[in-house]
């Protein structure tokens, strides 16, 4: 699958150390993934490393050079050899060693600097994220162990190697983990200078269920696209993010704290707990405004001998946000709260009275009757509302819509408690 441009990376320049082990294939996913992204990639491969790919793979994957020796570079428009083994390491926004094996890790912690790769980690200034793999002994040797930690203590960032089975037969620890989870941790790393730095905000996603029986329930069609979006959004603004979600089939965004729910009364449950010190929350779950009035013990079931169909009771659920606003008077926080409000008529109108009963600071409204907005699709057409101004967005993907609602709290965070 192709990797949609991801704002954080656009023209950042990666660095990868690519170091000898058979986890190697899986960099070249990660480097491809990460140029699609919008990243600029610089390959860096240790003599070791082109015992199992070439230098040819990166590159085109890339469409940069690659450097493999301090002494020669492979490919056309690459630095010269006495600025790159500087010139590599300062400019670059994150360098990071993927696979990392025990002799680089050992070479690292010791300062040691004998070739292109070592070189230009002593002379990066960037983040250093270190990915190790290797063969389960390897990775718990307390030689490895001690190197880790003395690189940790200089402010590396580890990704801890997954459990699993080796290419040698054996099982422990020591995997490299997938592309999706390094993207992941990559976003980690980069968005934690962003607007969201040190900020708690808690996210709510997905339609909530409403029981009838232990095998039905009432719900609707939200897909919590747009809250995981969110989610990721504010990841990559450095926040510290509570993910309340009904959701089950979503690749959970790497670094944001799940809450798993069902019902509305457990989102409210959960919602209140989270947010009562959060610097933000932001609704775009769809609550269910009515649920069975009782729930029965066993499952309902019909009869043979006649037509006749069960009638379903309903009763009102909480307001969550309105809730949250009487926390708010009480407490004052969170100190920001955005709502959502899908509208099929009037969206204006009905859109400026939410945003005044719910107390937000800002309301995204879209209209759920267009085909490429709203519910089950990866587009949104919406106009954000706060009590002075309302600001039409064109149509977006989620994860625009969602950058653009993540940089305004950041905005009104700001205004409030520098
Ligand atoms: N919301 C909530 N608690 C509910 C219902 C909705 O907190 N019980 C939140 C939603 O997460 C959303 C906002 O309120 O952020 C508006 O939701 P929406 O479904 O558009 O509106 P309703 O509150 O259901 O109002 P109406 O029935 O008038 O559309």
């Amino acid at each position: 699958m192709s990797q949609e441009p991801i704002t954080l990376l656009k023209n950042k320049r990666i660095v990868l150390g690519v170091t000898g082990s058979i986890a190697v294939y899986k960099v070249i996913d990660l480097a491809s993934k990460l140029t699609q992204a919008g990243a600029l990639v610089d390959v860096i491969m240790t003599e070791a490393a082109e015992h199992f790919v070439t230098a040819l793979a990166f590159q085109s994957v890339t469409g940069r050079p690659v450097y493999d020796s301090l002494w020669r570079v492979s490919g056309g428009g690459a630095l010269p050899t006495h600025i790159a083994h500087v010139g590599l390491g300062e400019g670059a926004d994150l360098l990071m060693i993927v696979p990392a094996t025990a002799n680089t890790l050992a070479k690292l912690a010791h300062g040691m600097a004998d070739d292109m790769l070592t070189v230009t980690a002593l002379a990066a200034r960037c983040p250093l994220v270190i990915a190790p793999a290797m063969d389960g002994g390897m990775y718990m040797h307390p030689a490895t162990r001690t190197n880790i930690q003395t690189l940790m203590a200089r402010g590396a960032y580890l990704i801890d190697p997954e459990e699993g089975r080796f290419a040698s037969g054996l099982v422990g620890k020591g995997r490299l983990p997938e592309t999706a989870a390094l993207m992941g941790h990559i976003r980690r790393v980069m968005g934690q200078t962003g607007v969201l730095a040190g900020r708690k905000i808690v996210i709510t996603a997905g339609g909530t269920r409403e029981a009838i029986d232990p095998v039905r329930y009432i719900s609707n069609r939200s897909s919590g696209r747009q809250g995981y979006a969110l989610a990721q959004a504010a990841v990559d603004a450095g926040a510290n993010v509570s993910l309340i979600t009904t959701v089950r089939d979503l690749p959970h965004p790497l670094g944001a704290a799940q809450v798993r729910v069902s019902s509305a009364a457990e989102m409210l449950e959960a919602v209140l707990e989270q947010t009562h010190e959060a610097d933000a929350l932001i609704m775009a779950a769809a609550v269910a405004d009515f649920r069975p009035q009782t729930v029965a013990d066993q499952k309902i079931k019909k009869k043979d001998d006649s037509d006749e169909a069960p009638m379903l009771v309903l009763t009102r659920t909480a307001d969550i946000l309105l809730k949250v606003r009487e926390q708010r008077e009480r407490t004052g926080y969170p100190l920001v709260t955005v709502g959502f409000a899908a509208e099929s008529q009037d969206l204006l109108t009905n859109a400026r009275a939410k945003l005044e009963r719910k107390g937000v600071d800002m309301l995204v409204a879209n209209d759920i009757t267009a085909q490429d907005a709203g519910f089950e699709v990866d587009t949104n057409r919406v106009i954000i509302l706060d009590p002075n101004t309302q600001t039409p967005l064109e149509l977006s993907s989620k994860i625009r819509v969602a950058e653009h609602i993540v940089s305004r709290v950041g905005e009104i965070l700001a205004k409030k408690s520098p």
